[in-house]
């Protein structure tokens, strides 16, 4: 797919300036609606002039909030403030979880057929969010949410690559479960090329896949959270939904989605993606004791994130 309608929202951020940059230069794309409370003229202005082909045009406030999601196809979503050192992406909740139910209304109100694409966090309980306000209008088909998660493999990647001295382009590897804390987890038993570690290196890798973000929060020391590289992540994960939802054979990425892999309703595994969205969740495959513990503890914390999102919504219907 050539000609994909994207629309980005919160696209004045950290964020949402590079994601829109890496959009506006993206062969898959012909149309970016960029919305934001803030900034967004002069961002999509700026943008407008470089010389690929996307039509671009930004949208500010509310009251434009509709016309930028006229005919969208893929929406994605990194409105919302950003964690300050000390903080955990839970912590984000009171803020962003208004400004993702607000989002996502209008989403199904205007362009209930689009894939939703979550950057905003907590992503555990934002995306309970959008799916709970979608149900409640009639629209909400599980195969075209996503919580984006894909900056978690992205970064794990490139650990491993630099511990074994591999090409980054050669080495694959799932990571399930959330996107937070002890929620992520990276499943190296089913890296490829095949990696192994000795047990207290491994237990290192694990834990820095698992705070690498809380690493860039703590260098930018009160400027935000991880800006660049979640903006390439998040256009990485966008362009293969395009191509997929193109006809693409073999575009598989992981993401949280809703899922009945485990007893987390809503969990992270890699999927195949296709015309509408999910094709098939490919689960969990076999995981070692190691990462089975891992699994076990991080239910509690997911469940718990889960049930905030659907509260939050259903309390305040
Ligand atoms: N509608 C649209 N945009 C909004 C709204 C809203 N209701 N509220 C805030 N925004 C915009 C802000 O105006 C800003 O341009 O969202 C943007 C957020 O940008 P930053 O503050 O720079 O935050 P960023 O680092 O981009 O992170 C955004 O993504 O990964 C997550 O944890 C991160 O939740 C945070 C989000």
């Amino acid at each position: 797919k050539t000609n994909a309608n994207v629309a980005v929202l919160g696209a004045s951020g950290g964020i949402g300036q590079p994601l829109s940059l890496l959009m506006k230069l993206s062969p898959f794309v012909t149309r970016l609606s960029l919305y934001d409370i803030a900034h967004t003229p002069g961002v999509g202005a700026d943008l407008s002039h470089i010389s690929t082909k996307a039509q671009v045009k930004g949208f500010l406030g509310p009251e434009q909030l509709s016309d930028c999601l006229k005919g969208a196809e893929v929406v994605l979503i990194p409105a919302g403030v950003p964690r300050k050192p000390g903080m955990t992406r839970d912590d984000l909740f009171n803020t962003n979880a208004s400004i993702v139910r607000d989002l996502v209304a209008a989403c199904a109100d205007v362009c209930p057929k689009a894939m939703l694409c979550i950057i905003t966090n907590p992503v555990n309980s934002t995306v309970p969010i959008a799916a709970e306000v979608l149900k409640q209008k009639g629209v909400y088909d599980p195969n075209r949410v996503f919580g984006v998660t894909t900056l978690d493999s992205v970064r794990a990647v490139t650990f491993i690559a630099e511990a074994k001295e591999l090409s980054v382009k050669s080495i694959n590897l799932p990571i399930i479960g959330g996107h937070s804390g002890v929620t992520i987890i990276p499943l190296i038993s089913q890296c490829t090329p095949a990696v192994s570690f000795p047990q207290e290196q491994r237990d290192k890798l694990t834990v820095r896949i698992q705070n690498a973000g809380t690493e860039v929060v703590e260098a930018k020391a009160g400027a935000g959270s991880a800006t660049l590289s979640m903006a390439y992540a998040a256009a990485k994960f966008a362009e293969s939904l395009i191509e997929a939802m193109g006809g693409a054979d073999g575009k598989v990425e992981c993401a949280y989605v809703q899922s009945d892999v485990t007893e987390a309703t809503y969990f992270a595994t890699p999927l195949l993606l296709g015309k509408n969205g999910i094709e098939k969740n490919l689960g969990i495959g076999n995981m070692i004791d190691y990462e089975k513990k891992l699994v076990d503890a991080a239910m509690p914390e997911l469940k718990a994130n889960i049930k905030k999102g659907e509260d939050f919504v259903n309390r305040s219907k």
